[in-house]
């Protein structure tokens, strides 16, 4: 596509040009700020300029990114790998008529939410409750989409939570579902089984470890679990009554599925009134991003943002950094959106992608990082594209103090990270400290900062249940866009197969059921030592 050699080459006339010298131009931030709904996202601490914006904007039109996003929108097949349309929109939708099939999916989505509220508040009152009373804990065993979305949710509403507590097991690793059990009573505990396979290796050997720990003290364990599933006859054979079984259809890709059944955990810690704040949220987004110019679109500038750090200036990671304690598992959740929907080297029709693919995700919550990785960030030889969040008011006025001084901690690394420090600035401060000469030099190039590097920030009012829909919508799409522009099915995964295969193939020869005779060497060599620790050599 000739767009992309035309971003490619202005790039490459503008690049001697400092991030900060763009704000001598009058107007910066009001061209490359955008705000929608309280939500404000500010990309002029990036060396996009007009130029850039138009061709990054071009490159979204005859990509198609408008007509694939009806099509998303409308229930048409988009997922093309799997046959299947693409309408977790559907799920946070008050109302109206989605078509897959010929069938409106809307009418099935609200029976299903309503069932969902009956339940959560059933159990949030005592109305449902365990042999020993009212429920005082809630077990959710999923992995992937069916664990980082409302493992993350719960975390960000905890000022919202005020329903039992919410406990999230994962890994296979007995360590996980142990440790989560340990000094919680089983009379009380109602366990969930979040899986939309119902196959998932992890998830199962969790439930059934779980089952065997409430049969101990409980007489009916069953009647302690629900399930959140597609496949109903999975979980009828597991003995879990359909009244308790909330599901969903294959239009709902895992990482997706937050909106619906896969998030009861979380409607049943905040209750679903504050659940249905959330769906508005996101709701809000989907109408923002389907009717927004895509000048004006959120979730269009984020994903434009994002091709220009990586596919133009070649930048293959971004950091995510939530100055919001309570966001300290957007990083995870964002990698699995991200890497699992755009981490993929063949385009649409099978060809080879003709740029890299989507970016390497990753983050830790501000001002924590700070005081970890932020060194290579402004001193290392490579270049991160940073992604500031942070909210203008905290949850806690008694704190405001803190708040103010996460706030000046965030924003002042955005201005560090573009501002830096020059030599003759960090000559003039150890001069100050006394030094001179060859050890001034010396000193002083250590406290050099090259600045010029690149971050945006999205700012929003507060945390609350409307406000994480907001932004969890505005990443959803973004991925949607960034996967339109490069061209690959955001909602597959192939890639996640080889390795559950094998691993299949590998118990019995760790088991010594089979002899592993067709692995290489070096799998050979460490299952030999895995064993030979286990038998006590
Ligand atoms: O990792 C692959 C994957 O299929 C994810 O896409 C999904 O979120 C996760 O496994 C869990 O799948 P399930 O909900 O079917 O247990």
């Amino acid at each position: 596509m000739d767009i992309w050699s035309d971003l490619k080459a202005h790039h490459a006339a503008k690049s001697g040009r400092s991030i900060l010298s763009l704000f001598d131009a009058p107007g910066r931030v009001e061209a490359f700020s955008r705000q929608s709904d309280g939500l404000l996202f500010d990309f002029s601490k990036t060396r996009i300029d007009e130029g850039a914006l138009s061709l990054l904007l071009e490159l979204a039109r005859v990509s198609g990114v408008e007509a694939r996003r009806e099509a998303m929108f409308t229930g048409e097949k988009i997922n093309e790998t799997e046959g299947r349309a693409v309408l977790h929109t559907a799920l946070r939708a008050p109302g109206g008529d989605v078509r897959v099939d010929g069938q409106n999916v809307i009418p099935g989505v609200l029976e299903t939410r309503a069932r969902m509220a009956q339940f959560a508040q059933a159990v949030r009152s005592g109305e449902i409750a365990g042999s020993g009373g009212r429920y005082t804990d809630v077990v959710n065993i999923g992995i992937g989409g069916s664990d980082l979305g409302p493992a993350m949710a719960t975390l960000a509403l905890a000022p919202y939570h005020d329903g039992p507590r919410l406990h999230y097991v994962s890994n296979v690793d007995g360590a996980h579902i142990n440790d989560t059990l340990q000094g919680i009573d089983p009379k009380t505990t109602l366990v969930i089984v979040a899986s939309k396979t119902f196959t998932t290796i992890e998830t199962m050997t969790n439930a059934e470890t779980a089952r065997a720990w409430m049969a101990a003290e409980v007489a009916d364990p069953a009647s302690q679990f629900a399930a959140l599933s597609s496949a109903t006859d999975k979980t009828a054979a597991f003995g879990i009554d359909p009244s308790r079984v909330f599901g969903f259809e294959d239009w709902v890709g895992g990482r997706y599925s937050l909106w619906g059944p896969i998030g009861l955990g979380l409607m049943i810690a905040v209750g679903p009134e504050d659940f249905a704040e959330f769906l508005s949220g996101g709701h809000a987004m989907d109408t923002h991003f389907r009717e927004a110019d895509l000048a004006d679109n959120l979730p269009v500038l984020l994903a434009l943002v994002g091709i220009w750090h990586n596919q133009v200036e070649g930048h293959a990671t971004r950091a995510v950094l939530p100055y919001d304690q309570r966001l300290s598992r957007l990083p995870a959740y964002l990698q699995q959106l991200e890497m699992e929907s755009n981490g993929k080297r063949v385009a649409m029709d099978g060809s080879d992608l003709a740029t890299d693919s989507g970016p390497i995700v990753w983050g830790e919550p501000g001002t924590n990082g700070q005081h970890a990785f932020y060194q290579l960030i402004h001193q290392g030889t490579r270049v991160v594209p940073c992604e500031f969040l942070v909210a203008a008011e905290g949850h806690e006025p008694g704190l405001a103090h803190h708040h103010r001084l996460l706030l000046a901690n965030c924003l002042a690394q955005s201005e560090a990270l573009m501002r830096g420090r020059s030599l003759e600035e960090a000559r003039e401060i150890m001069a100050a400290k006394g030094l001179d000469g060859a050890e001034l030099d010396r000193q002083a190039r250590h406290r050099v900062f090259p600045g010029n590097r690149p971050s945006t920030t999205l700012m929003y009012r507060k945390l609350t249940p409307f406000v994480l829909g907001q932004i969890i919508a505005l990443y959803e799409h973004r991925v949607f866009v960034e996967g339109v522009i490069l061209g690959i099915n955001s909602f597959d995964q192939w890639g996640v197969e080889l390795g559950k295969e094998l691993a299949k193939a590998l118990e019995p020869v760790l088991s010594g059921d089979a002899d592993g005779a067709d692995k290489d060497g070096s799998t050979r060599a460490l299952v030999a030592f895995a064993q030979s620790v286990r038998n006590g050599a």
